[in-house]
């Protein structure tokens, strides 16, 4: 039995990939799991009783590399042994030149770059594909990853930014989600209620955005001359929020250039 597909990897990522295309109504019997830890098989046999889970990889067209990056070529010349003429890898920092030269000539090899939120198929991905990545495989890729949210495409050399930015922008958001409940309580408001009024607001802002697309004008329209809004973001901007992002996302992708490097 030659598989459509191996998630080489079932940790998180994997996990939530493997969900999301179920979800998506891929086929169980297409797909099988190649995972290294036992205890992980019998978690994920549990979860996904329908897909082959297994400690090899399965013969198979394509493999999606989701192990941790240290170990994202080992699992690259695995999967292309087991036939794979297709492979995306998601670990972060891996460049495509290793993932190429693990995997042979003749095998097209995608990189991805998903977040966090994928683990609730709210992830934005970005793909870059190298030389030997046609159009269709690029493809392919995408239709894996869009399981768990959105995918964009890039070059190669953009994905220390999209890492800065989205892949590492959870935790900014978080960041800011901590602030404002302390923020909430610090003004008289009780923790739990802080809480959910902050998740909330970040739910609800971020559908605003989806529906209206403009933050810029968005943010215009909440702040009435003179009034709250104005008066607290007054603060935010003479306290440098702009500048502070601004620092942190190009420190982040100096960060990911280096660790591309190492
Ligand atoms: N989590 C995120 O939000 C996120 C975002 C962007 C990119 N990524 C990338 O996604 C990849 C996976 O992350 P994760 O959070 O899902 O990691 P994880 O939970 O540690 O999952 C990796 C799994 O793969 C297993 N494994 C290791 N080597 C293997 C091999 N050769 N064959 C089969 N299974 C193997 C590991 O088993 P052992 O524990 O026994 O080694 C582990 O269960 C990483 O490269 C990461 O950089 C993750």
């Amino acid at each position: 039995m030659t598989y459509e597909l191996v998630i080489v990897g079932g940790g998180n990522m994997g996990a939530a990939l493997l969900g999301g295309l179920l979800a998506g109504g891929r086929d169980a019997a297409v797909l099988a799991v190649c995972e290294a830890s036992a205890d992980r098989r019998a978690q994920l046999g549990e979860d996904f009783p329908a897909v082959d889970v297994r400690d090899d990889v399965a013969p198979c067209a394509g493999a999606v590399i989701a192990v941790k990056p240290p170990d994202a070529a080992a699992a690259t010349t695995a999967a292309v042994a087991s036939g794979a003429r297709r492979v995306l890898s998601i670990a972060a920092g891996v460049p495509i030149s290793t993932l190429q030269a693990a995997a042979g000539p003749g095998v097209a090899v995608v990189r991805a770059m998903p977040n966090t939120p994928a683990l609730v198929g709210q992830g934005a991905s970005a793909i870059a594909g190298g030389a030997s990545a046609a159009s269709a495989d690029l493809e392919w890729a995408a239709a894996i990853l869009v399981a768990v949210g959105t995918v964009e495409r890039v070059e190669e050399a953009q994905l220390d930014a999209v890492t800065a930015l989205s892949g590492s922008g959870p935790a900014y958001l978080f960041l800011v989600a901590e602030a404002l409940e302390d923020a909430g309580v610090a003004a008289g408001l009780a923790r739990p209620l802080a809480t959910r009024l902050t998740t909330q607001l970040l739910v609800g802002s971020a559908a605003l955005l989806v529906a209206r697309g403009d933050a810029a004008e968005l943010r215009r329209m909440v702040t009435s001359p003179g009034g709250t809004t104005a008066a607290g973001l007054e603060v935010l901007g003479r306290r440098g929020l702009r500048d502070a992002f601004a620092e942190a996302v190009a420190a982040a992708a100096r960060r990911s250039q280096e660790l591309g490097r190492s």
